[in-house]
Parts: C-alpha cells; sequence; structure tokens
C-alpha cells in the first residue's frame, strides 16, 4: 500500500504525504512546451502518450507521493456527446445540452469516446516512477458536472438564474450522470487509479434547502460506489456550508478542505483524514512565507492524519521552485 492510502486509511506514516491539485499544469515550463503544439485541450487529454507524459512531469520534478491523471472533469460531458471546449484566458464552453441525445448514450458509446484516458491510467500506474506512490483517478461531482452541462460555461461565482427552476431536466441528468460516474470510476479503478477524488467546485453556491438532494444524495451513491470496489474516496466540496455535516453525511475517506476553512476549527469537527488547505496564492509569495504558512497546517495536523495539499489548484504563475521549497518544508517536517 503506497503512502497516501495509508494516511487515507488512518494507518500512520511517519511524514505527511504531499501532492497538489492542478501539479501538472501551466506553471510548468515542460507543460507550456506541450500545450505550444496542442491547442485542443480536449485532444491532448485524448493522447494517452502526451497526457501520461504529462502526468508524471511533476512527479519526476519534485517527487510528489501521488500522480493525478492529466484528464479534466469535462471529459465525461463530452464522452455523453456534448461539446467541451477551451478557450484561452476564459477556460471551459459547451454546446447546447440535448438531453434526447445525451438519454440515447450507452456504456460502449461513452468508452469509446474517452478510452485513451484509461489507456494514460493504466501507462502511468504501471510506470516505474510510480512504484511506491497511488494513481489518483477523479470525477466531478454530478452537481458540479450538471453546472457546466446547463450553464455551458463556468458560472463564476453565482448561480446561473432559471437552473433550480429545471426540476425535471436537473433530475433526469442526475440519473444519467450517476450511471456514467460509475462507469467512469470503475474504468480508472480496472487500469490502475488506487484512489478517486470526487471535485464538487460549485458546492458552495447551493443553497440549505437544495443541499440533500443536489449534493449529499448524489455524492454519497459515488462515495458508497467507489467503496465498493476497495478503493477509498477523498471528497472535495469546495466551500460547501458545513463541512462536518458533509463528512457525516457522504462518509469520505478523506476529506479536502479550501483555503477559507479554519484547520484548527475543523480539526475539532473532523474524525476523517484532512487534505489540502493552504492558500494557492501563498506559493507566489517568498520561501520565508511560504514555510511559515506551510508549518501552521503541520503543526495544527500534528496529531491529526495529514495530507499536504493546497486549498485549490497551483495557479499559473507559480514559479516552480516556490512547489520545489514547500516539497522540502512538509518532507522535513
Ligand atoms: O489536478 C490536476 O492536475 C489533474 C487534472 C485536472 C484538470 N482539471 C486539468 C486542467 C483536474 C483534476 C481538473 C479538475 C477540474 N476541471 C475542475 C475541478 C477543480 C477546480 O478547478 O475547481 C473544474 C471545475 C474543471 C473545469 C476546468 N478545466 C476549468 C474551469 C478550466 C479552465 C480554468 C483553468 O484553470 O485553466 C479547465 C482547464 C484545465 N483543466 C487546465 C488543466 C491543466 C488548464 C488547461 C490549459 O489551458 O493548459
Amino acid at each position: 500500500m503506497d503512502k497516501l492510502s495509508k494516511q487515507i486509511l488512518n494507518k500512520r506514516i511517519e511524514n505527511n504525504p504531499i501532492w497538489l491539485m492542478r501539479q501538472a499544469g501551466r506553471y510548468l515550463p515542460e507543460f507550456r512546451e506541450i500545450r505550444k503544439n496542442n491547442p485542443n485541450f480536449i485532444k491532448l487529454c485524448l493522447n494517452e502518450e502526451l497526457s501520461t507524459e504529462i502526468t508524471l512531469q511533476p512527479i519526476k520534478r519534485f517527487n510528489f507521493d501521488a500522480a493525478i491523471i492529466f484528464s479534466d472533469i469535462l471529459m465525461v460531458p463530452y464522452g455523453l456527446g456534448q461539446v467541451v471546449e477551451f478557450k484561452k484566458n476564459f477556460g471551459p464552453i459547451l454546446g447546447d445540452l440535448n438531453l434526447e441525445n445525451i438519454l440515447k448514450k450507452n456504456e460502449e458509446d461513452f468508452i469509446k469516446n474517452i478510452n485513451p484516458v484509461y489507456k494514460a491510467i493504466n501507462k502511468v500506474s504501471t510506470h516505474q516512477s510510480l512504484k511506491d506512490k497511488d494513481t489518483i483517478g477523479f470525477v466531478g461531482a454530478p452537481w458540479t458536472i450538471l453546472m457546466y452541462m446547463f450553464n455551458k460555461q463556468s458560472p463564476k461565482k453565482k448561480l446561473p438564474v432559471d437552473l433550480l427552476n429545471k426540476t425535471d431536466e436537473i433530475k433526469k441528468v442526475l440519473e444519467i450522470l450517476d450511471k456514467f460516474l460509475k462507469i467512469h470510476i470503475e474504468n480508472q479503478v480496472k487500469n490502475g487509479a488506487t484512489i478517486i477524488q470526487i471535485f464538487d467546485s460549485w458546492a458552495g453556491l447551493l443553497e440549505e434547502k437544495y443541499i440533500n438532494d443536489y449534493i449529499y444524495n448524489p455524492t454519497y451513491s459515488l462515495v458508497k460506489y467507489t467503496q465498493s470496489l476497495n478503493v477509498p474516496v477523498i471528497c472535495f466540496p469546495r466551500n460547501i456550508k458545513s463541512y462536518k455535516e458533509f463528512v457525516n453525511v457522504v462518509k469520505p475517506d478523506a476529506i479536502n478542505i479550501d483555503y477559507e476553512v479554519d484547520p484548527k476549527k475543523i480539526k475539532e469537527q473532523i474524525d476523517i483524514p484532512i487534505q489540502g488547505g493552504l492558500d494557492p496564492k501563498i506559493l507566489l509569495t517568498d520561501n520565508q512565507n511560504i514555510k511559515k504558512n506551510a508549518l501552521l497546517y503541520l503543526d495544527i495536523f500534528r496529531e491529526h492524519p495529514y495530507i499536504f495539499n493546497l486549498g485549490h489548484g497551483v495557479l499559473p504563475e507559480t514559479d516552480p521552485s516556490s512547489v520545489e521549497y514547500l516539497v522540502k518544508v512538509v518532507k522535513d517536517f
């Protein structure tokens, strides 16, 4: 069993394992070099050779304890036949949601559309540099994926008007997503993913009264399913009103916190392993400040199973040497 899995399953290890969300990406010159010649992001995710190479880039450079597969949560709507494009300096743009079309998709069509993702996981997980490391597969939570499918772009910080009136369509899409996200998890695990992380980036947009139907129940279904495959699950319900309640209801194996969460308070409230928290903007400051802030988390979680990570993804303007320094601080602790 590898370090991260051990930490998640409460088998104490000497050091805190570390990996970072978006550890492969635009802050790395070797990534930008590949990206330059591959302007189509979806195609790049579907290039098993290159997506394997990109996944391994930060492992080679920083010796992180886990690799997270270079792909995107929006590969699922893409696999279901919705158009997904990425515009530079804007983010994802999706085509119209055609429910009739999507309802016709079967498992075979879906897998055919995104099969290189699974092949890349296979290559990564069997690569010699991953020998004592975990391979993290992931999915977007149903609510966050649904948000993109309906809104066709990032909602920024507010809930799109009208969305919550579409009760019947939401119900249908959640059913479809439950089926295909399980297929997606199953195939990642079959190909070597040893941990699954569920990203719910827009969990914080929902009012209390919708949380059961749109977040807790659909996510619990995926958590239970993943656990039935004997694979631990980390959930990241970013900005959710209560991480404590989320953990009690959804029962993941570990929880990632965002940078607005007070680490001291959350430690008192939550028994399961905790991951993340550090504001990615800290990595834009000097080493002294990076150390101070990293030690804050490490100290608070000294007696609590903790996986070092950020409260959101590495920012593109981050200097790779700051990441290198952070890894050193964590490993030396
Ligand atoms: O963590 C990792 O490095 C693994 C790969 C990964 C990507 N996206 C690669 C990516 C993961 C786990 C994701 C998750 C993801 N994708 C989320 C959930 C986490 C979060 O960020 O809230 C969301 C909401 C998306 C959708 C998405 N993909 C957006 C909004 C964007 C554009 C904004 C941005 O940061 O560039 C993407 C593009 C994307 N996904 C990039 C990468 C490396 C940047 C692509 C590029 O232009 O080179």
